[in-house]
């Protein structure tokens, strides 16, 4: 019986129009997730690894709420850090920039705390308890969120290199926060509680 010969160039052009139609696929689900945050490029560009992966995953909003959570905790903490280090060795030393500087180490300290309390209960969520974790983690997410804008506060109008520097690394993370914030709540009105 004769089989039909399959063509290696048809076989190579079925699997890479495949390949093309699952990449637009996976930008298209980070594009949607992205949609409902207030910095879409910032969430595009953040979120882009979390984009090859099955898409079951990615059509779940407990993916992207997780992902954004576990970005924002990672730069928060790095900023904390680069704070910490500014507070100690920085040219802002003493002075009211210095004690901002120090505020900043607290409200990095604290907002950390909430976000990695949040990641924690996004990985553990359950049918039975889905809306009052929800509700924890939005009250988490929001504090940390408070937390970094009084951290930008405290410089008010200071200007200066590297007060500059410090205001463009924690307006960043606050973007980060808000952009979990927005899949924080998308997550929890959409009622997907499954991991
Ligand atoms: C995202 O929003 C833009 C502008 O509102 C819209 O054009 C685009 O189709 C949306 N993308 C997805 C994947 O929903
Ligand atoms: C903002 O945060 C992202 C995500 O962690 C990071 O890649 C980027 O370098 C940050 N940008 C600034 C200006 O700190």
């Amino acid at each position: 019986m004769a089989t039909l010969p399959l063509s290696p160039l048809l076989f190579f052009v079925t699997i890479s129009s495949h390949l093309a139609s699952s990449t637009a696929a996976s930008a298209h689900y980070l594009e949607a997730a992205c949609n409902v945050t207030r910095h879409r490029a910032l969430c595009m560009r953040s979120l882009e690894s979390f984009s090859h992966s099955a898409a079951w995953k990615q059509k779940n909003p407990c993916w992207w709420a997780r992902g954004a959570v576990a970005v924002t905790l990672t730069e928060a903490n790095d900023v904390g850090r680069y704070l910490a280090k500014m507070k100690h060795g920085g040219r802002t030393r003493g002075g009211r920039a210095g004690r901002a500087m120090a505020d900043c180490v607290e409200c990095f300290g604290d907002a950390v705390a909430e976000l990695r309390s949040s990641l924690g209960e996004l990985r553990r969520l359950e049918r039975g308890t889905f809306e009052y974790q929800m509700s924890n983690v939005e009250t988490w997410v929001s504090a940390a969120l408070t937390n970094q804008d009084t951290c930008l506060d405290g410089f008010g109008g200071y200007k200066g290199k590297e007060v500059g520097e410090v205001k463009a690394k924690v307006l960043n993370a606050t973007y980060l926060t808000s952009n979990a914030l927005a899949l924080v709540n998308n997550l929890a009105s959409s009622g997907a509680w499954r991991n």
